[in-house]
This record gives structure tokens, sequence and C-alpha cells, in this order.
């Protein structure tokens, strides 16, 4: 019996535009990827036969097969059959579920990782977001974490210089989930007018507003396609995105297709200050206080 211990990074997108609809039927987009520093724990556990579990010690969590987790798994042993042994999963959620920040394809990244370790399979970056984009457009980015321009339907990337500095502070109604499909959808049916006139060097204004390292500008171009069609349609979380900036936020932005809002702060303490004072106004909000960070899956032991 082998084991190893993975940390999985949430990510926000700083920048997502919605270019067109695909013959495939997912959206051609472009977007700024961004991995912050709320994590999930993985263990893997190698077990006999060819045996796959999967237990999570979040009651929301799917531990059936539609978890991406054992999605990955799965996907790998009918890869490299000769090498997959069973394995048991136990996630440790931390990560808001269902919220717009990747907690579940992190998780399925982290397990890809994990085996490539554990089954000795020697795959290489390139080699395992190929198989990352089979189980989610947001896998491969998590794969890889940081900082990253994705185009296509968010699976082709290009790493972008870490950004550092600064506070991100995270906020999501208890309550409210929202599905992706929906948003796509409704985007679609709302603005495909517009489809003719986006393209993907819209993208590139805003990653050289990245390269300038000046999060007071990086926060005045943050952009989200999906605001258009989510905001209207919760206007509590529209409110939510102004208290944040009235409580001194450089910028807010809808974290993918959300719920999750989140917001850069100059610091720490001055997030944590504004979160204290949401907090009382908000009780029906989770906050979390977090920063960017370099990296999608760290191997812990
Ligand atoms: O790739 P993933 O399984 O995460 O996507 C979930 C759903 O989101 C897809 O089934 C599709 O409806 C929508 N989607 C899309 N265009 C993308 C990514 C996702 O339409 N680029």
């Amino acid at each position: 019996m082998s084991r190893c211990t993975l940390a999985a990074a949430a990510k926000i997108n700083l920048y997502l535009r919605i270019l067109g609809l695909r013959g495939d039927g997912y959206h051609e987009v472009a977007m700024v990827l961004q991995s912050v520093n709320v994590r999930d724990t993985l263990h893997l556990t190698t077990q006999p036969r060819k045996d796959m579990s999967i237990t999570c010690d979040h009651p929301h969590v799917p531990t059936d097969a539609t978890n991406l987790a054992l999605k990955a798994a799965h996907l790998l042993a009918e890869e490299f059959p000769k090498q997959a042994t069973g394995v048991h999963i136990h996630i440790e959620k931390h990560i808001p579920v269902a919220a717009g920040l990747a907690g579940g394809s992190s998780n399925g990244a982290a397990v890809l990782v994990g085996l490539n370790h554990l089954w000795d399979l020697g795959l290489t970056l390139p080699e395992l977001q190929a198989l990352a984009a089979r189980l989610g457009s947001d896998v491969p980015f998590c794969v890889q974490g940081g900082t990253a321009l994705g185009t296509g339907r968010g699976d082709i990337l290009e790493p972008l210089p870490p950004l550092t500095g600064g506070a991100v502070v995270l906020a999501k109604f208890v309550h409210l989930s929202i599905a992706t499909p929906w948003a796509y959808r409704t985007y679609s049916e709302t603005f495909s007018h517009t489809f003719a006139e986006a393209s993907v060097q819209e993208s590139d204004h805003f990653v050289q507003v990245l390269a300038s390292h000046s999060l007071p500008e990086i926060a005045a171009h943050l952009h989200n396609d999906f605001e258009k069609v989510v905001l209207p349609a919760y206007p509590e979380i529209a409110q939510l995105k102004q208290s944040l900036l009235d409580r001194g936020a450089l910028g807010s932005l809808l974290s993918g297709s959300g719920p999750t809002v989140f917001a850069l702060y100059p610091n720490a303490t001055l997030a944590q200050q504004a979160v204290e004072q949401l907090r009382i106004h908000h009780p029906d909000v989770d906050f979390w206080v977090t920063e960017f960070c370099t990296w999608g899956i760290e191997m812990l032991r």
C-alpha cells in the first residue's frame, strides 16, 4: 500500500470574455485564470484489486461517478491498465462547493498528479494536461496553476508572469449555487449578436495591464462577461460586489460563472478589516481572506 497527500488550489478569473459558440457545443473564450491560496487536501491510498472509492468531509460533495476526482482515477486506469491499482481518495474540502472557483476541477487535477506519482507513469505536464482536458475545461489550468491566459474552451494555456502582493477576498452566499451550463446558455441566447465583433485580441490589453504588476491598474481592468447575465438574475450578488467596493476594494468581480465574487485589496490587514465589517451586514455570506498563489497542485507528502 502506498499513499500521497496533495494540496489543490482554487482559481478565479481576472478576465473572461465569451467569444462565440463552437461546433462542439462549447463556447470559445479568452480568459485569464489565477490560482488563489484556498486549498483542498487530497489523500490518495492505493488499495488491492482495481477498487476505486472516494470519501469527502463535506456533505454536499457527490461521492458517486460524477465526482471529477473519481473520474480522473478511472480515466488514468483506462489509459494505463498495466500500472493501475485500486485507489481510495479522501478529500478535505475547503474550497467552496459549486461556487465558480474550480473546486471540483482542482480535485480532478490533483488525482491526475497524484496517480502519475503513485503509479510511476512518468507523464509530463503537457501529457497530464491533455488528459485533464478530457475531464473538463478548467482542469488543465488546475494542473499547472499560477497565472495563465486560457483560450479555446479555456483549455489552451499560455503561462503568464506570476502575480504577487495584495490580498484577495472571496465572498459567497452560503445557499446560492449557479450552474455553469445555464450561465453559458443564457449568455449565448442574449448576446450572440455580439459574437461577430468579439476577438481573442481583446484579452491582449488585459495581459499588458497584468505585466504592469500594478494592483490598482489590474483591479480597474477586471472583466467577466458572465456578469451581464448573472448580476441581473441575482441582484443580491451585484449588491455584495458593491459592498466590497464600498469597503475599500480596489476592484471586484464575479468569479467564473459565480456565485462567488472576489475583491482585490492592497493588503491582508485592510482585507481583514473589510471582511469583519461586511460579516455584520451579510450573515448569509461566507468570506475568505486569501492571496494569489503560483501553483495549482502541490505534493505535500
Ligand atoms: O468543460 P466543463 O465540463 O467544465 O464544462 C461544463 C459545461 O459548461 C459544458 O457542458 C458547457 O455547457 C459549458 N461550457 C461551455 N464553454 C466552455 C466551457 C464550458 O459552454 N468553454
